[in-house]
């Protein structure tokens, strides 16, 4: 079934729909589907593709093509080499022999290794290099890390259309071309930032700022529907991305026996109590991207383990090993959990988060289920988070911001 749409005048959305997937990369769960965007631009001398799809659904774009009466290509734009959105480029280049793919220098070295696109089909562009295709020009801009390190996002001169592949995208399965519901797009797009783009903060910032150069009336990714309001998707990153953290604390946590659950419980009551935000997740039975989502803002992560075997519960290690390697602009972690005849589980939960810059606040680790005296270390716990985010300035006087 064909999923044409038409942006403007000789522009088409012509990519697919994928109602159904519920995983990408054997790891995120995609609650609302995806889609894999890919837009057709016929120029006046000159037709260019700009990305493909997923292999999977590779005749869904060339039903869209054949529809549209597409006799010819010139160039194929590769904005990104991961085969969500090159996958379909070999069935593309037989299909249209003529075709070059354009796309960086690094991004030629992955497409020759990952889907063994010839060489002499491959052109390499430089930062600002513009493709003319006759009353219609595109100019290609390097963002490395958006979300590999041969990204680059396309912008269409004389429409102001940028073409952001993985960038300001979301998991999201729409017939809509463009947002209808910024609420709802807000919040995959911010499940898709902390999954895909948080890791890479910084560097995004740099990119943001190449392209706040730019004069932008569309924002057409390849994942999700496109943004006829830039600036909703623009400022919403500019606060994803800056170094600002909100009083809230992130406790993921697993319990076997309650004694966890119930430290938990109080510490969490705490926080609140002292006008903190809490978001607590039971990592028996998460969803990661909520958690990675909670995490793109937070001041302070505390993981609540029991003791299995000496060391965390393998449920915890697993969730620290992602936090660490996602990277959020957290500032405070600590531990809280249970034991019942010993172990390292601080020790090696702390090393297995050491990549995140944070202050590591004294844990409280018991024996057995908690007494009175570890509900008073629970209490000084929530205390010294309390004046950790004052000292940040991000409470206000009698309530949370
Ligand atoms: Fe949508 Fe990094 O691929």
């Amino acid at each position: 079934m064909e999923t044409i749409r038409e942006l403007k005048p000789g522009i088409y959305s012509v990519g697919a729909i994928d109602w159904d997937r519920r995983l990408f990369d054997e790891l995120i769960p995609l609650p609302d589907g995806t889609s894999y965007n890919a837009y057709l631009v016929k120029g006046k001398e000159k037709t260019a593709l700009i990305d493909t799809v997923d292999p999977k659904m590779a005749d869904v774009l060339i039903d869209n093509l054949k529809q549209l009466g597409v006799k010819s290509i010139d160039y194929v734009i590769a904005n990104h080499a991961e085969q969500d959105h090159s996958g379909a480029l070999p069935q593309i280049l037989e299909l249209y022999p003529k075709a070059k793919v354009v796309c960086t220098a690094k991004c030629r070295s992955l497409l020759m290794d990952l889907l063994f696109i010839p060489e002499d089909r491959i052109v390499p562009v430089g930062e600002e290099e513009k493709l003319s295709l006759g009353g219609k020009t595109l100019m290609f801009i390097h963002a490395p890390w958006v979300h590999w390190p041969e990204t680059m996002v396309t912008y269409l001169m004389e429409d102001r259309i940028l073409f952001s592949c993985d960038l300001f995208g979301s998991h999201l399965a729409t017939s809509a071309l463009f947002v209808t519901d910024e609420r709802i797009v807000y919040e995959a797009a911010k499940r898709y930032y902390a999954e895909i783009m948080m890791p890479f903060r910084v560097v995004i910032r740099g990119n943001l700022e190449k392209i706040g150069n730019l004069d932008i009336s569309i924002i057409a990714p390849s994942h999700g529907p496109a943004y006829d309001n830039p600036d909703f998707i623009l400022s919403a990153y500019k606060d994803w991305v800056s170094d600002e953290v909100k009083n809230e604390v992130v406790i993921p946590y697993v319990s076997m026996h309650g004694s966890t659950k119930k430290m938990v419980d109080y510490l969490v009551k705490g926080l609140i109590g002292r006008g903190m935000s809490v978001r607590q997740f039971n990592l028996s039975e998460i969803d990661l991207g909520k958690l990675s989502m909670a995490l793109v803002d937070a001041a302070t992560i505390v993981i609540g383990s029991p003791t299995v075997l000496v060391g965390p519960h393998p449920n915890v290690v697993s969730v620290a090993y992602l936090v660490n390697a996602l990277r959020p602009k957290l500032r405070f972690a600590s531990v809280i959990g249970s034991y019942s005849w010993g172990g390292k589980m601080v020790d090696q939960l702390t090393t297995m988060i050491s990549g995140l810059k944070v202050n590591i606040l004294s844990p409280v680790v018991i024996k057995g289920f908690p007494k009175e005296k570890d509900f008073m270390e629970l209490e000084r716990l929530a205390d010294e988070i309390f004046n950790r985010h004052k000292e940040l300035g991000i409470i206000e006087k009698g309530g949370m911001r």
